[in-house]
């Protein structure tokens, strides 16, 4: 048989290739051979059992137990001995998305609690706030970058004001947490992950010294409320969990925001009937926003380990496994979604997609993403509904196998 056409899931293992180039500007046809082909197969090359499909996906991340999360935030490549020796003055300790239970569900237990209803309500405002400032000050010249201009520094801008830190201090943050992706889910040479192991450094300094100042100084802002939550034995968080809890949360959603806010302006103005359609109904933007997180997620890939031997739709997977589950491709798997290539904004199931994990690691996050690509698109349809893509553009994306979307998004309007 020519190689190429073999579609066994022996010859789908061998070609997976995560960082080769027509991958990562569009993995959906391999994801769909593999799917196909096997439920789960071995990729030799990056030593991860890799999972395709929607069933066995969501009930891999419904039982901690026999699937655990420990692998979820540790380097694909491990660092050099330099980032190594760098990365000793680095204090996080797991607290959620790579801890498992009974310590995820006490430290998750008491990050909820600290997500009072008065504090996300609050969110809503602060959004609207600094995105009707981001359309004034940068959407003003008829053409922009929508990604460079406008989604890349407006998620962090948001955290910084719920966790209580000084807006001023948003560049040293992002330019510390710059790379943390391609350092835990690509292949960087070893003076990137130098630069990106003293950058951690820094911020685990800046999370601590915030967490020991609300200690000190409480004040009405998220750090305070986390400082101050207890656990059903009257303990609090310790200053390493508090500032682990915190680092994680001053670089968790940057990038995975930015590429939701997008893939929406690129999947909306690419059939620009839907935008039309958003422009004269804003009422469809929450549905449109689920579909756009189905269609393209953001996290394309999440990890577990397993903790014993086990059956994935067939496969015998040993024990001590690390599975890559292609949450991407649970997205778009057939039975659960029909037609799943095609961007359809009133997609009934749509929102039952797994872009955002499920069970007891759901994505924290979920609600505020939400929220900001809602506020958003509300915004920006109803100031520029002749808003379109810039024609002829490559679009380029991050080489990592977790985190997706396009770095770049030329746009133009009317002015
Ligand atoms: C579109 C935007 C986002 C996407 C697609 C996303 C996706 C995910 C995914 C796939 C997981 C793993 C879930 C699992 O293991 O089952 C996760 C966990 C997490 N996310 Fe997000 N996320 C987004 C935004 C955010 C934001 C804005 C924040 C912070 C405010 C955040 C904070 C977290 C945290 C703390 C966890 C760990 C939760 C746990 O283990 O209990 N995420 N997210």
């Amino acid at each position: 048989m020519n190689v190429e056409n073999d579609v066994g899931p022996v010859a789908i293992a061998r070609r997976f290739d995560p960082f080769g180039a027509e991958y990562l500007a569009d993995p959906y046809p391999h994801l769909a051979r593999a799917r196909d082909a096997t439920p789960a197969f071995y990729s030799p090359a990056l030593d991860h059992w890799v999972v395709t499909r929607y069933d066995d996906i969501r009930s891999i991340l419904l039982a901690p137990a026999v699937f655990s999360a420990a692998n979820a935030l540790s380097p694909l490549t491990p660092p050099c001995p330099e980032a190594t020796r760098i990365l000793s003055g680095f204090g996080a300790v797991p607290t959620l998305a790579n801890a498992d239970p009974p310590g995820h569900t006490r430290v998750r237990r008491m990050v909820n609690g600290a997500f009072t209803p008065r504090r996300v309500s609050a969110m809503e405002t602060v959004v609207r706030a600094v995105v009707a400032q981001f359309c004034d000050e940068r959407l003003r010249l008829g053409h922009a970058d929508i990604i460079r201009d406008f989604a890349w520094d407006l998620p962090v801008i948001v955290l910084f004001s719920i966790l209580g830190a000084p807006a001023e201090d948003v560049a040293q943050v992002k330019e510390a947490s710059e790379n943390r992706v391609l350092f835990t889910y690509g292949k960087p040479a070893a003076e990137e992950q130098v630069r990106v192991a003293e950058g951690l450094v820094a911020l685990w300094g800046y999370a601590k010294a915030l967490v020991e100042d609300r200690i000190r100084n409480p004040r009405d802002d998220f750090t305070t409320d986390l400082v101050q939550a207890l656990d059903g034995q009257g303990r609090s968080l310790s200053v390493a969990e508090a500032s682990t809890m915190t680092l994680n949360l001053l670089v968790a959603g940057h990038e995975t925001t930015t590429s939701l806010v997008g893939n929406a302006f690129r999947r909306l103005l690419e059939d620009r009937s839907t935008w039309e359609q958003l422009c004269a109904d804003p009422s469809l933007i929450p549905g449109a926003v689920e579909e756009v997180l189905r269609l393209d997620s953001p996290v394309v890939a999440w990890r577990r380990r397993t903790t014993q031997p086990v059956d994935i739709g067939g496969v015998a997977v040993p024990d001590g496994a690390n599975l890559l589950l292609m949450l991407g491709s649970a997205n778009r798997d057939p039975a659960k979604f029909p037609h799943p290539d095609a961007f359809d904004i009133r997609r009934p199931n749509a929102h039952q997609h797994l872009s955002f994990g499920f069970g007891a690691h759901f994505c924290l996050g979920a609600p505020l993403a939400r929220l900001e690509a809602r506020i958003v698109l509300e915004e920006v349809s109803a100031r520029l509904p002749s808003l379109r893509l810039v024609a002829g553009q490559p679009l380029e994306f991050l080489p990592n196998i977790s985190f997706r979307g396009p770095l770049s998004l030329p746009v133009e309007w009317d002015t």
